[in-house]
């Protein structure tokens, strides 16, 4: 065996054209703060924070030291009937960055298990209470919940599930809130739509809420291409959820350290969900890991009203592990060093000047942006829909920047370190590559 020879084709890519990137490979060698360098030694700049997730910059000595001195002092505890202190710590600082009231963390090892994590104590929050006829979860469609079978069952793009069976049964969703024909090129949230929080109460008037455990959404959607709550929806929603006694679970895998300008989307657009997801910037992208953060009211209820010694029969071997607690304790001190949701925050005018100065690009058919994320449209070609902004993709790591495409959507979520020279710098080039691409 130890002298298979090393194909490439052993690694059988995420997420990725896999036949197309062997013909073409796209290397990444290393990276410092705001630059990739790839194996052919070019200088890529991070257009997108990663997958969204290296919030404070490559290679951030803080948290780089932190996990070099944590491996060496204790690498690996379990948190199944015993601990760690920095996993306390952990929960304390994070859960202080949290809306009020949320000061309960559950650790996970990334987005797609804090989502089924987050499903999961709300099944189990209202059957402790003895209502365990609520067990049906919605989403929303276009919505992205990660890839675990909870996750793609209350997601709703359509390539994510169909190929996957039935998924979890009793799952509804919602209309999207997409709307181009009425809030193309807006810039921050669209100004229509909050009425489509409604759709929530057809879908209470079709099930009855009293089998409706909880509404799972994205407060800003970002993987299925940036898809921005229209102003008042999500206050909506939160109004709908509280009348019906259904629980409001917004995944901020995306938005939470700092994406918007704030610690989450709830504190930014000042709705307080009952559960919060998160993973991704947690610990800068350095170790995987999420954590789920819940209501006092949730985690007090399940300390009441459990049914065993153990609380919550769930959890991961991975749950808290040292080496990510961590990696996340240097991201959050290195993200309160350097200001850095405030720095997104006020980048967040420039940058949307400055995406909105590519309008009028051939194929641009809408730009989008809020806080330190943007999006910018394309129209499809003829019977090859995502093929233009696929190339887009490639054309733009040939110029020097790394952007992500889902569809024909270009999706840009820099790094928050980002300057204002660099934010021009990456604008322009993508201007560049739309305007040369057929
Ligand atoms: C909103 C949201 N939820 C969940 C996930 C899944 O996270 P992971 O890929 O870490 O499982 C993502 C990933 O992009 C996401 O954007």
């Amino acid at each position: 065996m130890l002298d298979k020879p090393n194909t490439m084709s052993s690694f059988w890519m995420p997420f990725t054209a896999n036949r197309d990137f062997l013909r073409e490979p796209r290397m990444i060698h290393s990276a410092e703060w705001m630059y990739y360098t790839s194996s052919d030694g070019r200088q890529i700049m991070d257009g997108t924070a990663g997958l969204w997730c290296v919030n404070a910059g490559h290679r951030d000595p803080l948290i780089v030291e932190a996990v070099q001195k944590q491996v060496h002092e204790l690498d690996y505890a379990p948190n199944f009937q015993f601990a760690h202190p920095q996993a306390f710590e952990l929960s304390g600082k994070l859960t202080a960055m949290m809306p009020e009231g949320m000061s309960h963390a559950f650790f996970t090892n990334s987005g797609s298990e804090s989502v089924d994590t987050a499903l999961k104590i709300a099944l189990h929050y209202h059957r402790m209470r003895g209502d365990s006829a609520r067990t049906r979860l919605i989403g929303r469609e276009r919505g992205y919940h990660g890839t675990g079978f909870g996750g793609i069952s209350v997601g709703g793009i359509v390539k994510n599930r169909m190929h996957f069976g039935t998924l979890l049964t009793g799952v509804d969703h919602m209309r999207h809130t997409h709307d181009l024909d009425r809030n193309a090129f807006s810039r921050g949230c669209p100004a229509h739509g909050a009425e489509l929080a409604d759709d929530l109460e057809r879908i209470v008037a079709l099930h009855d809420a009293s089998t409706i455990a909880a509404v799972i959404v994205e407060p800003m959607a970002g993987s299925t291409g940036v898809l921005l709550p229209p102003n008042g929806y999500l206050q909506r929603l939160r109004e709908i959820c509280d009348h019906h006694g259904i629980l409001l679970i917004f995944d901020e895998v995306i938005t939470a350290f700092g994406r918007l300008g704030a610690a989450t989307a709830a504190e930014y657009f000042g709705v307080k969900p009952d559960i919060i997801t998160t993973a991704k910037g947690l610990t800068n992208g350095v170790i995987p890991m999420g954590a789920v953060i819940v209501s006092d009211d949730i985690y007090n209820s399940a300390m009441e009203n459990a049914d065993a010694p153990i609380e919550l029969f769930h959890g991961y071997t991975y749950s808290a592990n040292p080496v990510s607690c961590a990696a996340a304790l240097a991201a959050l001190e290195s993200y309160e060093q350097n200001d850095l949701f405030r720095r997104a925050a006020l980048l967040s005018q420039p940058w949307e000047d400055q995406l909105h100065s590519l309008k009028g690009l051939p194929n641009v058919i809408d730009i989008r942006n809020l806080g330190l994320v943007g999006a910018i449209e394309l129209a499809p070609r003829e019977g090859a829909p995502g093929a233009r902004a696929y190339e887009a993709m490639k054309r733009a790591w040939d110029a020097g920047i790394m952007i992500r495409v889902t569809g024909d959507i270009i999706a840009l979520s820099p790094p928050l370190i980002i300057s204002e020279p660099e934010i021009i710098k990456l604008v322009q080039t993508l201007g560049e590559v739309l305007a040369e691409l057929p």
